[in-house]
């Protein structure tokens, strides 16, 4: 009866061992927008890539929409290690203590797609990453949105008109020059805020890309979008260090895999995820799409501009004139 026992306790034993090693690695991914936009859909993408390759020895849990951290938390929960991975936008950096992340944020810097991967996949893209390895954070990709429009309950044309509006930014010390440069007062505001406060009239205007724009419903509580093309929404996927190094190197291996081609993916459908967003904005006919004319244009761009040269000493005036060189943006043109 006692060797029984004995055999019964190591069994269990052993029962319980094997157990414990098929317990699948959780990582849990989190972000704050809807599942239909470019970065909803990469992050399912990396989610489908890394479960199948591992098969299933990782578990890609997603949380999207805030459900588990907004704005303003996820970070410090990432570094806590209470959320193994994140895609914050790049506008986002400011409180982590790495602003040098808003060099995105320089106003009508990229003219297109090619533009904005010059500076993610060159020098500084990099450099950046490396600065995030102190904060106990690995960055592993970037993964592009697209071009910002500016939407307001009036319409925006001129530099004049931006004159008492309330505009909902994000983090970033730039993107509150930006608008201090046109002459409105920006508020910073966690992304999952900005429906409700612009439905209440909190504030009066927002800035976005077409995708999140309509995913979030902002054409319904915003009377008029105007065609700007000021900037971008552009995600660093990062990871959290300690849980990234101490993966198993083949599962490591595995997952970098996965995420690169979740990347190529994510970046692949982007354009026209936005361009089909536009579309249904349009369609749904509740906001007003207003263009710029040429000149309204240059009126903006002129009106921004000291935005670059305010911001040398947050930023770098050396990472500025590279971000110059990588985009082919001439300051003195304007
Ligand atoms: C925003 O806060 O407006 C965006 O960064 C949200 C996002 O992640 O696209």
């Amino acid at each position: 009866m006692k060797r029984f026992s004995v055999f019964a306790v190591v069994a269990m034993m052993l029962a319980f061992g094997v157990a414990q090693a098929q317990q699948p690695i959780i990582l849990k991914f989190s972000h704050v927008v809807a599942e239909a936009t470019p970065k909803g859909k990469g992050a399912l993408k990396f989610k489908q890539l890394a479960e199948s390759r591992t098969k299933g020895r990782v578990k890609v849990e997603v949380y999207p929409n805030s459900q588990l951290f907004k704005d303003g938390e996820e970070m410090q929960m990432l570094q806590l290690g209470n959320v193994q991975m994140l895609a914050p936008s790049v506008s986002k950096f400011g409180p982590l203590g790495v602003r040098e992340f808003e060099v995105f944020d320089l106003p009508y810097i990229f003219d297109d797609e090619k533009d904005l991967h010059n500076v993610t996949q060159g020098r500084i893209g990099q450099q950046l990453f490396k600065k995030l390895d102190s904060k106990g954070i690995v960055g592993l990709a970037y993964w592009d949105n697209g071009f910002k429009q500016m939407s307001s309950n009036k319409p925006l044309k001129t530099p004049a008109d931006f004159r008492g509006q309330k505009i909902r930014i994000q983090s970033s010390k730039i993107l509150d020059a930006q608008m201090r440069a046109l002459g409105a007062t920006p508020q910073v505001m966690a992304f999952s805020e900005v429906y409700q406060a612009l439905q209440t009239g909190v504030v009066d205007g927002q800035e976005n890309t077409w995708s999140n724009i309509y995913t979030q419903r902002f054409n319904e509580v915003q009377k008029y979008i105007t065609v700007s093309n000021h900037g971008v929404i552009e995600y660093a996927v990062i990871v959290n260090k300690k849980f990234w190094d101490g993966l198993p190197a083949d599962i490591r291996t595995i997952l970098e895999g996965a995420m690169k081609d979740a990347t190529q993916y994510a970046n692949d459908i982007a354009k026209q995820e936005n361009d089909e967003a536009l579309e249904k904005i349009k369609a749904a006919g509740k906001s007003q799409i207003l263009t710029l004319t040429p000149e309204e244009k240059m009126a903006w761009k002129k009106a921004e501009l000291k935005v670059h040269r305010e911001n040398e000493a947050t930023i770098g005036k050396e990472r500025i004139q590279q971000i110059y060189k990588d985009t082919c943006f001439d300051p003195n043109k304007l």
